[in-house]
């Protein structure tokens, strides 16, 4: 709804605007429809990490390549070439979809950026319902992707249908891809290459992919980086007996937790030298942001089951979870983790972690210190293990320096008109890779406008959308 209103801000000047009663009548009676969409998207399993899924991601691209069409849109899926996965394979990225409804070149034109691959979902991970399947309870739709980020792009989509039924007075053009939660390979790169010809007519960038802080709308000016590890260590060329070899092997799990241990102190403080050297001061207009901004520190721990956070205000959470980096670590490939009690020392295991990067931090410059920082700590150890480290995901933190230009302001209008409130404005601890890389490359005003709630669970278990806001009662997704 934010969306089709931010679509209808836009064009406030244009004479033919559909009035918004006509546009909402629409809307309210094609609800089911748009629903029997989401089901039909949230059922392909396009899980970008699995490469054994990567043909599911093609799917989704294809099906989404089909709705645009429907919609008269020029369609191009543009063949990325292969990606290299760690045991040396090679698999096809799925294709990037660029589309474009040109109605008078005369008018302006608002890009949108989405994704439509999503993060691994399993039943047995804790679900409620199966993943896969989309099921509405109490007015949420539950499935992987609902809300990260299937929901949010036909969102757009339905905006745009519901304003071409009566006359669509803009341009729109769609820039959707299927790798985002992987480190959008290939994207970057064609950003670049179609900066002179595809971006160059386009006035505004619109990305649909993140949540607000709490039942009150807002939109989002800033993002953090990543770097995602991993530490591949390896004590023998195959599996060992403990009753055997333990206590004389140096086992590769030990080195392995040792090294993931040495990280970060109990405080979360991250211990690599140097790290905190560039990261950005908060200025005093983004502090006033943080402490306007609605975010409900009991609630969020009441929802997820969290007994502390390790600050107790909602500034500092905020503050310290958008504009300082963090790490976390994520797991440990080859380690024994079934049920049981098995006595293997494993020969090879490959410890994940990822460090979110706070704007001003410079993703190389991090990956050396961080690189630098744990072979000092292995050697110290004195192992004869072999170890590898690799960064595999690397992406830059952004933050909007035109919050005042007219596109957040068609934004905040378009929260204005939509819910009678001001919208909160804040930073996201997540990583939109592209969302940097759109403003460095094509210098064009950026704004992040999800419609994602607070406790959606994007990456979780029960992940869901909101079918109607709460606020105001008016369809959220549409
Ligand atoms: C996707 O579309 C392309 C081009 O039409 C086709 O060659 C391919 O088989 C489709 N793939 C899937 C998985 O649907
Ligand atoms: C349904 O939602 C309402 C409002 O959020 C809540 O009060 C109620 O407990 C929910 N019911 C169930 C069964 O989840
Ligand atoms: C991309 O194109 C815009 C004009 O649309 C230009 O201002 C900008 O410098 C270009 N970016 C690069 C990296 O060449
Ligand atoms: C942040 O502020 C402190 C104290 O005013 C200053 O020493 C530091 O250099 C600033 N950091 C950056 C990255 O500007
Ligand atoms: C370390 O791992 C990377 C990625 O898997 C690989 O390309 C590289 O060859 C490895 N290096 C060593 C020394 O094993």
């Amino acid at each position: 709804m934010i969306i089709l209103l931010l679509l209808l801000f836009f064009t406030k000047m244009i004479a033919g605007a559909p009035s918004d009663s006509t546009v909402f009548g629409y809307i309210e009676e094609h609800q089911d429809i748009y629903v029997q969409r989401l089901k039909e998207w949230v059922s392909i399993e396009s899980d970008s990490s699995n490469p054994e899924k990567r043909c599911q991601v093609v799917k989704m691209m294809n099906l989404t390549a089909e709705q645009l069409t429907q919609l008269g849109a020029t369609v191009e899926l543009v063949e990325l070439g292969k990606q290299k996965l760690q045991n040396g394979n090679e698999i096809p990225l799925p294709p990037v979809i660029l589309a474009e409804i040109i109605t008078d070149p005369q008018k302006p034109t608002v890009c949108f950026y989405g994704h439509l691959d999503v993060q691994p979902a399993k039943y047995e991970d804790g679900w409620l319902t199966q993943p896969y399947t989309l099921e509405e309870k109490n007015g949420s739709m539950y499935g992987r992707g609902t809300s990260d980020d299937k929901g949010q792009v036909l969102a757009v989509l339905h905006a745009i249908e519901a304003l071409q039924k009566h006359d669509l007075p803009m341009n729109v053009k769609f820039v959707y891809e299927g790798m985002e939660e992987v480190g959008s390979n290939g994207l970057f790169k064609l950003v670049e290459e179609r900066n002179s010809t595809f971006f160059s007519d386009v006035d505004y960038i619109v990305i649909t992919d993140t949540s607000w802080l709490s039942k009150k709308p807002g939109i989002t000016y800033g993002t953090r980086g990543n770097l995602y590890f991993f530490i591949e260590v390896e004590c023998a060329r195959q599996d060992l007996h403990s009753g055997s070899f333990g206590g004389v092997v140096h086992e590769a799990t030990s080195d392995l937790i040792f090294l993931l241990n040495t990280l970060a102190d109990s405080s979360g403080r991250i211990l690599v030298p140097g790290i905190y050297d560039a990261v950005a001061n908060i200025s005093n207009k983004e502090k006033e942001y943080f402490e306007k901004a609605e975010y409900n520190l009991e609630e969020i721990k009441a929802k997820f089951g969290i007994k502390n956070f390790k600050y107790n205000t909602k500034e500092e959470v905020l503050i310290q979870n958008t504009c300082y980096p963090s790490l976390s670590i994520h797991g440990i490939e080859g380690a024994f983790s079934a049920s049981g009690t098995k006595t293997v020392i494993p020969a090879k295991v490959i410890g994940k972690f990822s460090i979110r990067l706070a704007p001003k931090m410079d993703p190389s410059v991090v990956e050396k210190q961080v690189i630098e920082y744990l072979h000092m700590k292995f050697a110290e150890r004195n192992s004869p293990n072999r170890i590898n480290i690799t960064c595999v995901i690397k992406a830059k933190p952004w933050v909007s320096t035109d919050t005042d230009g007219p596109l957040y302001l068609a934004g905040k209008n378009a929260i204005k008109k939509v819910f009678n409130s001001e919208a909160d404005f804040f930073r996201e601890g997540g990583t939109i890779p592209i969302g940097p890389q759109f403003y460095e490359v094509t210098g064009k005003s950026t704004m992040f406008l999800g419609i994602g709630g607070p406790d959606d669970a994007h990456h979780g278990q029960n992940e869901k959308l909101d079918r109607y806001s709460e606020a105001s009662s008016k369809y959220l997704f549409l």
